[in-house]
């Protein structure tokens, strides 16, 4: 018996893996590449992409796009067939205008957090690209579906459950990281598949149940198929791998991190994230850090009185600053040294076999 195969927008995966978006500039065409070619969901985050470029600051959206395309460009000519989405943040500043945009690209979906993309199939017109959401709650799950079915008629490609293990921002109050009170991830896939199942017989489709955050290998993956899952979203464990886009320095702070590394931050979107204690992290106990300039990213940001601007600490991180922000998930320390996609999906596809005692062939 094998893994039940993953399919999104008619095509289908060898293995039931997404690599997770990961902005900024952090999973691009060399990530997704790599992971198309060893067999699953390949993720490219639209989260700032133009960082690097000379007019970023004057036209962020101009950047951003011309990098997107780009992006999809290099990331298609290196697999045409596999299965690309864009993650498209909806906290984000213009998410109409980049949805509209990305809906009109060589992609197989956009997925929305980051808050709740009620509005996402509004902008997907009559395009072949698919719309999916990431939630943390069923609660939140029920909300989106029941809107997308009132307002369009459409439900989506998958939905992504992610837990409090996650990396980036995190769907969870700082109240309820501090109090340990939130649900388990497997908690969240079993809310999700009940709310799920009246939409699935409404529709008469399979609506595939992604389970994310702190999965790190085969086992954490096999646990979230025993409790239903059709698989897994991942993307801490591929930051340090060779054809990880950002820079060495992030990667190698991934590496050396220990477990009591891994803090959480106040962000200027209002929610918690994940970070790697470093220069910025011992900062923010003490004061805030200056702003330098902004480029109107988050809808939220009140832009005076926050901690830090997001944009110009995670892309200084990105791009070979230790002293910025380097969000990452709970499991960062496990990870021990660089490798290659390929072998990661490999030794996670193994366990995961091995635990469900699944007999056949597939690596
Ligand atoms: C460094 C980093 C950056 C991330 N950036 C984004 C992002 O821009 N948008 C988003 O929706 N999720 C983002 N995430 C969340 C991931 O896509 C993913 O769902 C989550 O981290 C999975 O947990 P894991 O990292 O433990 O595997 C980010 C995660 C990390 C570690």
């Amino acid at each position: 018996m094998n893994l039940k195969p993953l399919i999104i927008n008619g095509k289908e995966v060898k293995f039931p893996i997404i690599q997770g978006g990961m902005g900024i500039r952090i999973s691009l065409n060399k990530l997704a590449s790599a992971c198309m070619n060893s067999g699953i969901v390949a993720t490219i985050s639209a989260a700032q992409p133009g960082f690097l470029n000379k007019n970023f600051r004057k036209d962020p959206i101009g950047e951003n796009k011309k990098e997107l395309k780009i992006e999809i460009k290099k990331s298609r000519l290196a697999n045409k067939n596999g299965i690309l989405g864009v993650n498209l943040m909806h906290a984000g500043s213009n998410y109409p205008d980049y949805a509209r945009f990305l809906a009109k690209q060589d992609i197989d979906f956009i997925v929305s957090g980051a808050g709740l993309p009620l509005d996402l199939p509004e902008y997907l017109g009559g395009s072949n690209v698919k719309g999916a959401f990431i939630i943390s709650s069923g609660r939140a799950a029920r909300i989106m579906l029941k809107s997308w079915d009132r307002r369009y008629k459409y439900m989506p490609a998958f939905i992504v459950c992610e837990g409090p293990l996650a990396g980036g921002h995190l769907g969870f109050s700082k109240e309820q990281m501090a109090s340990g009170d939130y649900e388990s991830l497997e908690k969240i896939v079993m809310d999700t598949k009940e709310v799920v199942k009246v939409f699935e017989d409404k529709y008469k489709i399979h609506i595939p149940i992604i389970a994310g955050g702190g999965i790190h290998d085969g086992h954490d993956m096999a646990d979230m198929l025993k409790v239903g899952a059709d698989g897994v979203q991942i993307a801490t464990r591929f930051i340090a791998t060779h054809e990880c886009d950002v820079d060495d320095s992030y990667k190698q702070m991934i590496i050396n991190s220990e477990e009591n590394d891994i803090v959480t931050v106040k962000s200027p979107a209002g929610l918690p994230g994940r970070a790697v204690k470093n220069f910025l992290t011992k900062t923010l106990d003490k004061h805030n850090l200056k702003l330098h300039y902004c480029v109107d990213c988050l809808i939220s940001c009140k832009k005076k009185g926050i901690p830090y601007c997001i944009t110009e600490q995670l892309g200084n991180s990105t791009s070979g600053d230790n002293n910025g922000l380097i969000f990452t998930g709970a499991k960062a320390y496990l990870i021990e040294k660089l490798d290659y996609v390929e072998n990661i999906v490999n030794d996670i596809i193994r366990e995961c076999r091995s635990d469900l005692k699944l007999s056949g062939g597939m690596v």
